[in-house]
This record gives C-alpha cells, sequence and structure tokens, in this order.
C-alpha cells in the first residue's frame, strides 16, 4: 500500500538529500570521503540519523552496512543528537586518579544534565572519553575540538563560558 509521508517528514528528507549532495560536491563521490563528509554533516546537523546514512552510502556507492560501521566505530560521530557543544572528559585510569570524577560532578552540576545527556536548549552534550593523549596533564576534557588538561572543578565554569562564547564550532 502506498504511504504518504507528512509533509514536514518529507520536506526534510529533501533537505538532508540537498545537504548531502552539497557535502559529496565538496568532498567528491568516493569512499575516502566517506570520513569527511559524516564528519560535516554531524557538525551541520548535529545528528547522523539512518536515512542519512543509507543517502551517503548510495551517493558513495558504498553498502549501507559500511557506512554504518563506520559511524558506530568513531564514537565521536555516534547516531544520536548532540548539543552545539560537545564535552568530553576522559575517563581513563591517569584522569580518574587525578580527579576526573570531581570534575565530572561539577559539569554535571553546572549543565544540569547527566553524561550521555544534552541540555534542553541543545547547546551542550556531556560525554565520556578514553584517553585523549594528554595523560601528562589529567584530568584532561576536549571542549569541542580543544583538548584541555589539569582542568579542576573550579575550571568547569570557565571552560563553559568559554564555549557559549565561541558560538557554533565549525
Ligand atoms: S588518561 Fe586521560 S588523557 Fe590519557
Amino acid at each position: 500500500m502506498l504511504q504518504i509521508l507528512p509533509a514536514t517528514v518529507a520536506e526534510e528528507g529533501a533537505e538532508l538529500v540537498a545537504a548531502i549532495d552539497a557535502l559529496v560536491a565538496r568532498h567528491g563521490a568516493k569512499r575516502g570521503a566517506l570520513l569527511p563528509i559524516l564528519q560535516d554533516l554531524l557538525a551541520e546537523r548535529g545528528e547522523i540519523s539512518h536515512l542519512a546514512m543509507q543517502v551517503v552510502a548510495d551517493r558513495l556507492g558504498a553498502a549501507p552496512s559500511e557506512v554504518q560501521g563506520v559511524v558506530t566505530f568513531y564514537s565521536f560521530l555516534g547516531v544520536d543528537r548532540r548539543g552545539r557543544h560537545v564535552i568530553r572528559l576522559c575517563r581513563t585510569l591517569s584522569c580518574v586518579m587525578a580527579g576526573a570524577r570531581d570534575v565530572a560532578a561539577a559539569l554535571e552540576v553546572e549543565l544540569g544534565i547527566p553524561f550521555g545527556g544534552t541540555t534542553p536548549d541543545g547547546a551542550f552534550t556531556l560525554e565520556w572519553a578514553n584517553c585523549i593523549g594528554m595523560c601528562s596533564t589529567p584530568p584532561a576534557l576536549l571542549a569541542d575540538a580543544k583538548a584541555l588538561g589539569g582542568v579542576t572543578p573550579a575550571h568547569v565554569r570557565e571552560v563553559i563560558r568559554a564555549l557559549r562564547a565561541a558560538g557554533v564550532p565549525a
């Protein structure tokens, strides 16, 4: 039976396809462009939906399962909607020993969300990360793409303020 999609769903789908086509035009319709296309798509839309994975696969001549495998392998890409800013706190041993849990608690209080959550205004997502290569200055976090070491609970408010001031990351 023919299923008629609501106009808004159809419009969103058309908008998504147009966005993906623009990224394919920018990066090229080749397998090697898969990661940059997915990264840009995530930056633009805040998520990589299953429809998006299918469209990207179609445009690059790849299997949808291949695209899904990349998205899930690179946890930074993920498939869930994220905030405009993502704070990823390292939870590997050196950082935990240096007080990452206290930093985590301060982040949760300051943003009012648990790890894995996104603020209702869509501004921030809190996530855990494994070692981000800053083990010499723990605890460490990624504030969007910027790595910060020696973070204490007292720094948390400043980190959030700086991200808010930076606007939407490029
Ligand atoms: S253990 Fe945290 S950055 Fe390496």
